[in-house]
């Protein structure tokens, strides 16, 4: 089933009250995915990822994120977490490929690329009551979306995640599920919203999907229940990641059929295997303070850093690799498919 589009002032930017919103800038990008495929020094495709500098190949769950860095790419100094997803690639007539730069959100203009994230605990205004909304705790993660799924009816296993074809930066409407099929003026928006319910006991499962779900109705945003088998609430976990494709919006430079010239760095030119992973990584008990507080953009209750400090948290590649030139295939050799 598609999901029904959400109210827009629920989404935009700088209107969305209620939402813990904040600035990660990059903090590599490279072939690695510790939840995947731990210990992997390259893995199959490509990632963007964000927050504190203890990401690595291997991430032992019993190894606290905030006690192993030193730093973090987050405007909230308290958020140690790891945020990634896969990176674009625009593929020209001539087969090559070239990965399409990140731009920071509206109001975080400072940040070097990265992503906006969002946790939000409860869709309606105001102070929430004890216990209502149940913060992530040491050593959880997840993931949401599928990098083998090439269809929209293996895409609506997920319900939210989405594309934004940007008019213009505070563009909030007309999502899609797979890629905007035409040029987009400002850039593609990625939306990833994760699962809203928690079984309560397991901080991550084989698949690091089956510990979470969906209500057992509608949507999170429609403040719909939590289904028994997963009773718990927890923060809705939003990315907003924009890619800056204006560089690539001349259709003369777009495949000759007519399709849209971009793929993501898994060689999925549909867009329908969009997908997103999280470490939590927050100190102590700060995230569970902040959704008590139903924060927003500022937050008393945690600290904060500047952007440009943020910026400097930038890790090293483990393994050096040229992933922005014009590359004859996308890195790791993945098959366009
Ligand atoms: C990453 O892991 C390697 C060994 O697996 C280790 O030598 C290195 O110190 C780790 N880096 C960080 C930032 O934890
Ligand atoms: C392929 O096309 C792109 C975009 O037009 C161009 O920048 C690049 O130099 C071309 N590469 C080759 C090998 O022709």
């Amino acid at each position: 089933m598609y999901w029904k589009p959400l109210v827009p002032a629920l989404l935009a930017g700088s209107v969305h009250a209620g939402s813990l919103r904040f600035s990660c800038s990059q903090l590599v990008v490279e072939r690695l995915d510790p939840l995947v495929n731990p210990g992997l020094l390259q893995t199959p495709h490509v990632h963007q990822i964000i927050g504190g500098n203890s990401f690595n190949a291997s991430m032992d769950p019993g190894i606290a994120p905030a006690e192993a860095s030193t730093c973090t790419t987050c405007t909230f100094s308290e958020d140690f977490s790891n945020y990634w997803t896969a990176v674009l690639y625009f593929r020209a007539r001539n087969g090559t490929f070239k990965r399409v730069p990140q731009k920071p959100n509206v109001g975080f203009e400072q940040a070097n690329g990265g992503m906006t994230v969002y946790y939000t605990p409860t869709i309606k205004n105001g102070a929430l009551k004890k216990g209502e909304v149940t913060a992530f705790k040491k050593g959880f993660r997840m993931i949401v979306g599928d990098p083998s799924y090439r269809t929209k009816t293996e895409a609506a296993k997920f319900r939210q995640l989405t594309y934004t074809c940007l008019e213009n930066m505070n563009t909030r409407t007309g999502e899609t599920v797979d890629f905007p099929a035409k040029p987009c003026k400002v850039g593609i928006m990625v939306n990833v919203r994760f699962p809203t319910c928690w079984d309560g006991e397991n901080l991550d499962s084989p698949d690091h999907m089956a510990h979470v779900a969906y209500p057992s109705s509608s949507t999170f945003e429609n403040n719909a229940p939590c289904p028994a088998s997963h009773p718990v609430k927890i923060p809705q976990l939003f990315f907003e990641i924009i890619f800056d494709t204006t560089k690539f919006n001349d259709k003369s430079l777009w495949p000759e059929d007519g399709s849209q010239p971009f793929v993501w760095s898994f060689g999925d030119k549909t867009g329908y295997g969009n997908h997103g992973d999280y470490v939590f990584g927050w100190k102590d008990d700060s995230l569970q303070k902040a959704m008590d507080a139903n924060c927003n953009v500022n937050c008393p209750q945690l600290n904060t850093q500047s952007i440009a400090t943020g910026n400097q948290c930038a890790q090293k590649q483990k393994v050096k690799e040229d992933v922005d030139s014009w590359l004859t295939e996308l890195p790791g050799g993945m098959p366009v498919q």
